[in-house]
């Protein structure tokens, strides 16, 4: 029996049935209590640091909140509910009661705790389960509602969970963003009243708004200390999150799907299972809380979180569309050249009766375009074998273009309201395909299914979605079930990307979806990375890298060099800039090789050499993010730390250029204060070395304070420009 559940046991179930009991539900630091009476409903008493036995027992006495857990609506209609429905004979209100608590050991080593609740007078129950990982501070929560009534109950409302959090002087910090700006970082105390984070996309759900907040729970959250709470949403749909700040002493945080034109008629005998929300609590500050979301991440989320990813170029900004055998193989020998490790082939490969020359035509039509690809996939693969590189290539497999001969055979597969014309998105032509059609979930798989099946070779896919659900109408789902479409739509995706991984666990995916729109906890467990932004700018990505670090790490963050000027911004930026920004993410090429010179080529050679070295750092290490871009202080700077504390990256980027220009001298933190860290720079440009190249210097003393970076690069003279970033390596003795 593991830890956690121990303690569950010897606290609450030995005198359940009796009198009111404490669920206290532990992780390594934290400590979730609620109070499960039975006959009662379940009430909410604390969610923070790790509490003892004692204070468990005691934790009433200071103080707690009467409201219940999992509020649902009906018997106090005047605040917010987690949950409502609307009985098979018209009655809208819900009284639940408890009526049982379990815990038991679930998947990936996982303790699961459950209270049952019942209506008390229909037989309609709810559970509410709290999933906790040895080892991981983040503590996952759902509900599942059974229906067992006479007829049809309608769920108006389904929340993954509610978190009440007394009120001190929250900040709460959140992502928000447009195509190609995603995941800035906003943050502002909580206002009276509420405060809604929603998507409405359909089928992608980061592109704007995020899923994910932190609340810093004692003024402006800062990086390495303080008290903070991160919430996560694990869905890849419509989401909701909503915080109620009403005339009680706390803030009330509700997460879950978007009930928005979404209710859900729940047959007799079925159960709805609502996406998990997790929770993590930290006294480290926001960068505490990000730890813990990517270590839990990293272990229990990701697909292959604790592997280590290789050094790709993709072709799309190098080539576009112009994809043929001669250019394809000319980027596979340069990459290989300079060290890299894949090749991806992005769009403009496919197509058939209708060839894929611009984005108005053939998604659907996954077939070789052979006057492109004479040798086909497999001479593309055989040239990537010689290089000793590997191969991998791009598909938008849930959408079609009206000029395919998917659409012409199968009208009746897209997302299509009844009577109205198909509103149609990029390219004038995208559709996207109705994925709660089982059907459509067959397609869906059958395009990985045969690519893996013909070319087995394939080492990485990177899934593309570049639409959003453009009208509202399933041609699958009947009249009465409309509104399940945006639910079932996600379920249907997930049910391919299930079989997909069953067959294929091995194979890299990558989440992308018009760059950035599938950042999310819900659909990572599909997925080895997601593309952060389909724009590339190194000063841009800074800041829109900083804020999605807040809650996913490294190893999942595609951040590739490209060219100068930028293709997004126009922007004029050196390559060491460049490459010391994609260098702290999953480093990857975004460019065509054949441009760059051949000194770029070298120094990107080096470039990759030195990533090789630090990989393990960035991908699988501790983050500690030191210096903001959004302070507006001139520069921005994070560091990334192994678990033994060994090891460690630090990164500099001088975010703004002024004459004698005051930077402040960034101090590190992480560090342990008793080792000695011996200096090294990566990627070095400058004709000298730093003073402190080669130094040894205590964690204790770089924790206090600190290394001076030169504002500028002591280059040749022809070589000067306005941007200065460093990267160091900390070894410990
Ligand atoms: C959008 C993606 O974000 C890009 O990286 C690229 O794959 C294009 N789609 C291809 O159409």
């Amino acid at each position: 029996m593991n830890k956690s559940l121990t303690a569950f046991l010897a606290i609450s179930l030995a005198a359940f049935g009796v009198s009111a009991k404490k669920v206290h539900i532990p992780t390594k630091n934290t400590s979730l209590v609620l109070e499960a009476t039975e006959g009662q409903p379940l009430k909410f008493l604390y969610y923070g640091n790790a509490l003892s036995d004692n204070d468990v027992q005691t934790l009433d006495a200071a103080g707690t909140f009467n409201r219940d857990a999992y509020p649902v609506y009906g018997m106090n209609p005047m605040n917010e509910a987690a949950f409502s429905a609307v009985h098979a004979d018209g009655n809208m209100t819900l009284d639940m009661a408890v009526t049982d608590v379990s815990t038991a050991l679930g998947a990936d080593n996982s303790t699961v705790t459950t209270v049952t609740m019942a209506d008390k007078v229909y037989p309609f129950t709810i559970s509410v389960n709290y999933r906790t990982y040895p080892g991981e501070d983040v503590i996952e929560t759902w509900a599942e509602a059974t229906n067992n009534e006479k007829g049809t109950v309608r769920l108006t409302r389904f929340m993954s969970g509610y978190l009440p959090v007394r009120r001190s002087d929250v900040h709460v910090s959140q992502l928000y963003g447009s195509w190609a700006n995603e995941t800035r970082v906003e943050e502002a105390p909580l206002p009276h009243g509420v405060k809604i984070i929603k998507n409405k996309d359909g089928a992608r759900n980061s592109h704007t708004s995020h899923a994910e907040v932190m609340m810093s729970l004692d003024g402006k959250g800062r990086e390495n200390e303080g008290r903070v709470i991160g919430a996560a949403l694990e869905y890849g749909g419509n989401y909701k999150l909503m915080f109620d700040t009403d005339d009680t002493d706390y803030h009330q945080f509700f997460a879950g799907i978007n009930e928005e034109n979404s209710e859900y008629n729940l047959a007799k005998g079925e159960t709805f299972v609502t996406p998990p929300l997790a929770l993590t609590y930290s006294e480290e500050g926001l960068s505490g809380a990000s730890r813990n979301f990517h270590r839990w991440g990293r272990n229990h989320r990701l697909a292959h979180g604790n592997d280590m990813r290789k050094v790709l170029l993709n072709s799309w900004e190098g080539v576009y569309f112009d994809i043929n055998e001669e250019g394809m193989q000319q980027m596979m020998a340069d990459i290989a050249d300079m060290g890299g490790e894949l090749f991806v082939m992005d769009d403009g490969w496919f197509g058939g009766k209708y060839p894929r020359n611009n984005d108005s035509t053939s998604l659907g039509d996954w077939v070789v375009d052979t006057n492109k690809l004479p040798g086909g996939i497999n001479g593309l693969i055989d040239a990537a074998d010689k290089r000793g590189i590997r191969f991998g290539i791009w598909i938008e497999p849930e959408m079609t273009n009206t000029v395919s001969e998917l659409y012409e055979k199968h009208p009746e597969y897209i997302i299509k309201a009844p009577k109205r014309e198909a509103v149609q998105g990029r390219g004038g032509t995208q559709l996207v395909l109705d994925l709660a059609n089982p059907k459509v979930q067959d397609i869906v798989f059958n395009i990985v299914d045969t690519l893996l099946t013909k070319y087995p070779r394939i080492d990485y896919i990177k899934w593309d979605a570049n639409a959003p659900i453009m009208n509202h109408g399933s041609q699958y789902l009947t009249a009465d079930n409309q509104s399940h479409l945006y639910i079932d739509y996600h379920r249907g995706l997930e049910a391919a990307l299930k079989r997909i991984r069953a067959k294929y666990p091995d194979v890299t995916i990558q989440a992308c979806a018009s760059g950035g729109g599938r950042a999310n906890w819900g659909i990572l467990p599909y997925f080895d990375e997601f593309w952060v932004s389909d724009n590339t700018d190194a000063l841009q990505r800074i800041y829109m890298q900083w804020g999605t670090s807040y809650f996913f790490p490294a190893v999942a963050m595609g951040s590739h060099i490209s060219a100068s000027p930028n293709h997004q911004t126009n922007r004029i930026v050196p390559l060491k800039f460049r490459t010391d920004v994609a260098m702290s993410g999953r480093l990857g090429m975004e460019i065509q090789p054949k441009n760059m010179t051949d000194e770029e080529k070298e120094q990107t050679r080096r470039a990759i050499t030195d990533y090789k070295r630090i990989r393990p750092i960035v991908q699988q290490g501790d983050i500690y993010r030191l210096l903001s871009p959004y302070d507006g202080k001139g520069a921005a700077s994070l560091m990334y730390i192994t678990p033994d504390k060994d090891s460690a990256v630090y990164y500099w980027w001088k975010t703004e250029q002024f004459v004698n220009q005051q930077l402040p001298r960034v101090t590190m933190a992480g560090l342990d204060p008793d080792k000695t860290y011996t200096i090294t720079e990566l990627n070095r440009v400058d004709n000298k070395p730093l003073p402190y190249e080669g130094k040894k210097f205590t964690g204790r003393f770089l924790m206090s304070n600190g290394l001076e970076m030169p504002l500028s690069h002591d280059v040749d003279w022809h070589k000067r420009n306005d941007y200065a970033s460093r990267i160091l390596l900390l070894n410990a003795e």
